[in-house]
């Protein structure tokens, strides 16, 4: 190697010792004629002297460095004067001065800066990505995700889980968002596609005995972005045979516990709570919840359809229901601050929020006139709403009402600071919907994948009543984000037939989708269920952030391309001549 020691190593015990230290100016600053450089690599910094006095060569050299140059700095350790220690770094009590300085490469002048304090722009930070990357936040992210990914692989492997690959270039089959597809050359006008997940690939696994299949498998979807969600991905894909929904949540829990503790000494406390569907829906207005703090919604259907207010009359009339929210202590809020609730439940699709302030014992608000004294009082009761309680309501559809009120749930925990930022509050969400009605086409659609399990006493009701069957299909949710979901998938063909049909599919039509899997069934597929948590959203919620980008080395940007690279970018006439394939976009992304 080029250096004995790296630049995060050296302390008090090292002072004296001759030391070679390589890595980039960090920062460099002239003091009456003597030179310090900051020098860093993925370690630390280490303070670096250069002193006329010492050696006059190695001083008239630092003169000349600038940001980003890359040194090895031979010299010896020694204490700072009292004055300069800097008890905020590891190595703040000692420097090195130099004796010899080779400048192992110059840099241009970089357009941004290495400094966490000050973070360039998304474009900026994607297009010189490896500036970005030399940032120690940006270090330590991806040094976490390594600790996560190795913590991943030991426990697995502890729990007999094999690692097995499986294909990146697969057969396009519908999995919910688009593929990204690859051209064949060798086979005209044929394209392979890109996985959106192993799914299918670790149900043969299963098929083929292998009985408890890992993988950390890139995923590609072609869908919008968010800042949870990326074109490529990574998934920590689990399949197990014999085993119940239970069993799973066992092996999930372990898996969390492990890569916690590994990762940030962290201790999770198991079993995590198990959250039915509509239950979270009823008390969150998610199928996600954030359950680090409390203000839960109500439903006071039964109350409030009594009063005369129309638009209450009209959800319920239209089998929706009225959901209800106590805000404590807020009777004090501004319209402006309430119409920007407000705007927040219309973009969830929400027609209004209805409020009442309690004041002098009473409810009040322009709509109270409505509400007859006994159910104004109904309603103050069941909310257990007290003087300066600010209450709102939503009336709609239930996924709407639910699902509107549940944001602005979201945004009063954070603005009344009732999220306790350093927990990590994980929940099963169980029993969700085996199917969901598709308003538009007026038929029902299998609300996961259709090879989700019904619950085994659900199983008699599929085709009479498919509004009441529940999966055994479930999702890990960490502080209001799903990390994961799974299910137990069905392997019989009598019951996949009934849901396939419930769903106006026929076997016929499964089998021209996933045919492979259908046939790979015929041949003694064991019972089996697997989840994924998604890496990117795993590592990114450790570290206390919701954009994934942040542990992704090399992210696309929103629309999804690759500034760095400039990526997608157009082929060469040749090479789209051998793909056989033909454009009608210019280069330029138009249509000709
Ligand atoms: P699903 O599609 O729910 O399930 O994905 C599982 C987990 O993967 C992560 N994830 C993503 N992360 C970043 N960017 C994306 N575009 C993205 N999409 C999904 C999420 C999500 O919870 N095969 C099934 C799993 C199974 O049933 O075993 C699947 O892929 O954290």
């Amino acid at each position: 190697m080029l250096r004995t020691h790296t630049c995060g190593e050296l302390t008090k015990k090292d002072i004296g010792k001759p030391v070679q230290l390589c890595g980039w100016v960090q920062s460099r600053r002239d003091h009456g004629g003597v030179i310090f450089i900051d020098l860093r690599d993925r370690y630390g910094l280490t303070q670096v002297v250069f002193d006329p006095q010492h050696n006059n060569e190695v001083h008239e050299t630092a003169e000349h460095l600038g940001r980003e140059w890359v040194l090895r700095v031979t010299g010896k350790v020694r204490a700072r004067p009292a004055e300069m220690k800097n008890d905020k770094l590891p190595t703040g009590d000692i420097e090195v001065i130099t004796d010899h300085l080779d400048i192992l490469n110059q840099s241009a002048v970089p357009p941004l800066e290495i400094d966490d304090r000050k973070e360039a722009s998304e474009d900026m930070r994607l297009k010189y990505r490896y500036l970005d990357l030399r940032r120690p936040k940006m270090q330590h992210n991806l040094f976490i995700r390594h600790t996560v990914a190795q913590a991943t692989r030991e426990y697995l492997s502890s729990q007999g889980f094999l690692e097995i690959e499986t294909p990146m270039l697969v057969k396009s089959t519908p999995e919910g968002a688009r593929d990204y597809v690859v051209p064949s050359r060798r086979h005209p006008g044929k394209f392979y596609a890109l996985p959106q997940s192993p799914q299918l690939y670790k149900q043969i696994c299963m098929v083929a005995g292998l009985d408890r299949y890992f993988q950390i498998a890139r995923c590609l979807r072609d869908e919008d972005n968010r800042v949870d969600r990326q074109p490529e991905f990574t998934q920590i894909d689990i399949e197990m045979s014999f085993c119940t929904q239970e069993d799973i949540f066992v092996v999930g829990e372990g898996l969390m516990k492990h890569v916690f503790k590994k990762a940030l000494a962290f201790d999770l406390t198991a079993p995590f709570p198990r959250i039915k569907y509509d239950d979270a829906m009823a008390r969150y207005g998610s199928d996600k919840p954030d359950i680090r703090f409390g203000l839960e919604l109500t439903n006071v259907s039964s109350i409030a359809s009594r009063s005369d207010f129309s638009i209450f009359k009209q959800a319920i009339d239209k089998k929706g229901l009225i959901a209800a929210l106590n805000a404590k202590k807020c009777a004090g809020f501004s319209r402006t601050e309430i119409e920007e609730l407000t705007e927040l439940a219309k973009t969830h699709h929400a027609s209004g929020l209805a409020w009442m302030k309690v004041k002098d014992g009473k409810l009040d608000s322009s709509i109270v006139k409505y509400f007859s004294p006994a159910i104004q009082e109904e309603l103050m009761k069941h909310l257990q709403a007290e003087e300066g309680d600010l209450l709102f309501f939503v009336a709609d559809k239930p996924k709407i009402a639910l699902g509107a009120l549940g944001q602005v749930r979201l945004v009063l925990g954070e603005k009344l600071k009732l999220i306790p930022h350093e927990q990590f509050a994980f929940c099963w969400i169980v029993d969700f919907p085996l199917f969901e009605w598709n308003e538009e086409e007026h038929k029902w659609d299998a609300a996961h994948h259709p090879f989700t399990m019904p619950k085994e006493e659900h199983i008699p009701l599929i085709e009479s009543n498919p509004e009441a069957v529940r999966a055994q299909c479930y999702d890990l949710v960490l502080n209001g984000v799903e990390i994961c979901s799974g299910s137990i998938r069905i392997n019989k063909s009598d019951i996949q037939e009934k849901v396939l049909s419930t769903a106006g599919l026929s076997l016929a039509d499964l089998k021209e989708k996933f045919g492979f899997l259908i046939e790979a069934f015929q041949y003694g597929a064991p019972p089996h269920g697997g989840f994924a948590p998604g890496l990117d959203r795993l590592c990114s919620m450790m570290l206390g952030t919701k954009d994934i980008r942040e542990v992704i080395t090399f992210p696309k940007n929103k629309a999804a391309q690759g500034l760095m690279e400039n990526s997608p970018s157009p082929l060469a006439q040749q090479q789209m001549r051998e793909l056989h394939l033909k454009t009608d976009a210019t280069h330029h992304g138009e249509k000709k």
